[in-house]
């Protein structure tokens, strides 16, 4: 209490008073360290519970205001790595989607890969990952950490992984077997949700291009000749298509995946204010439950 007493003694001098909103924040931010020293001390965190958490309302505003903002990096850990041991791997991909299966505090992230990627390899070992996430307007970073799960075709295994052999195909075929058993559909969806259909309209809600690219040989294996990139096709129609490209998109449906995000902590940095501030919004279990929120020194 007495740490309280001193931040509101401190706000309650008449130059503070003077001072303009968002100043008085600013100057609220710089208490941090005696506000976290209250928190170890049991005051009381700010509690998001059953409402949607306030990071996911920071990242949709950005969104809102920067159609180009809808992009993260997020790294996995690759065992056998060419370094020795295990190593982070990282890459950009398109947020796709918030779900909510379940209720809106507990949204999860949606996006979508090639299963014969490397990242798919490296999920069926590890599903720890953290993400980092841009918000070039707000001048903003998020950083998310949790589990990253993998929905692929339920048919990958009945057709195998095409224009690959020995051990790269047992690979991705093992890969995939753990990432099908392993998926926590319940766990992340909740009784009903059909993460099949939500797969097929994901696919067919993509672009032809990007439909086209999924049917190519395996991404990160090595283009012998660069004229067989040629070879491949340009764009390719939707699940339902019954013409002559009816087998390719089969295949580009087969290799098609969804890659789900299960947040547990958040840490958003905010440098256009100062002083800068940082938040950590964490949820206690994996499971149901509200986020609090902590302010940080940044
Ligand atoms: C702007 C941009 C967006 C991308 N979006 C995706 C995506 O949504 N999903 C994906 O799997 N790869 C996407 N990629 C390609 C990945 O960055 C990466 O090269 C590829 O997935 C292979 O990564 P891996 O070998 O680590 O699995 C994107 C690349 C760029 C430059």
């Amino acid at each position: 209490m007495e740490g309280l007493s001193r931040i509101n003694a401190a706000l309650s001098t008449t130059t503070i008073w003077y001072m303009h909103a968002g100043q008085r924040l600013a100057t609220l931010a710089s208490h941090f360290k005696t506000a976290r020293k209250l928190n170890q001390q049991g005051i009381h965190l700010m509690a998001t519970e059953g409402a949607v958490p306030r990071w996911q309302r920071v990242i949709d505003e950005a969104l809102q205001g920067d159609q180009n903002a809808n992009v993260y990096q997020y790294a996995t850990l690759e065992s056998n790595s060419v370094l020795g041991g295990t190593s982070p791997r990282v890459r950009t991909v398109v947020h796709r989607a918030f779900l909510t299966p379940r209720s809106p505090a507990h949204p999860i992230l949606l996006t979508t890969t090639d299963v014969r990627t490397s990242k798919a390899t490296q999920l069926a070992e590890n599903t720890h990952v953290e993400l980092a996430w841009l918000l070039p307007k707000a001048q903003a970073q998020i950083r998310i950490l949790g589990n990253a799960y993998i929905h692929p075709s339920p048919d990958f295994l009945l057709n195998g992984a095409d224009s690959i052999s020995g051990e790269e195909k047992r690979t991705i075929e093992n890969a995939v077997a753990k990432l099908q058993s392993a998926f926590p559909a319940k766990e992340l969806g909740g009784e009903g949700f059909d993460w099949e259909k939500e797969r097929i309209e994901r696919f067919d809600a993509a672009g032809g291009h990007m439909r086209a690219s999924w049917a190519r040989p395996v991404p990160g294996s090595r283009l012998i000749d660069p004229g067989d990139a040629k070879e491949s096709p340009e764009t390719l129609p939707k699940s339902d298509e019954t013409g002559d490209k009816k087998e390719l998109v089969a295949t580009a449906l087969k290799n098609f995946a969804l890659v789900i995000i299960d947040p547990l902590e958040v840490d958003y940095v905010e440098v256009g204010v100062m002083p800068n501030r940082r938040t950590r919004f964490f949820r206690e279990s994996a499971g149901e439950g509200g986020w609090k929120e902590e302010a940080l020194v940044p």
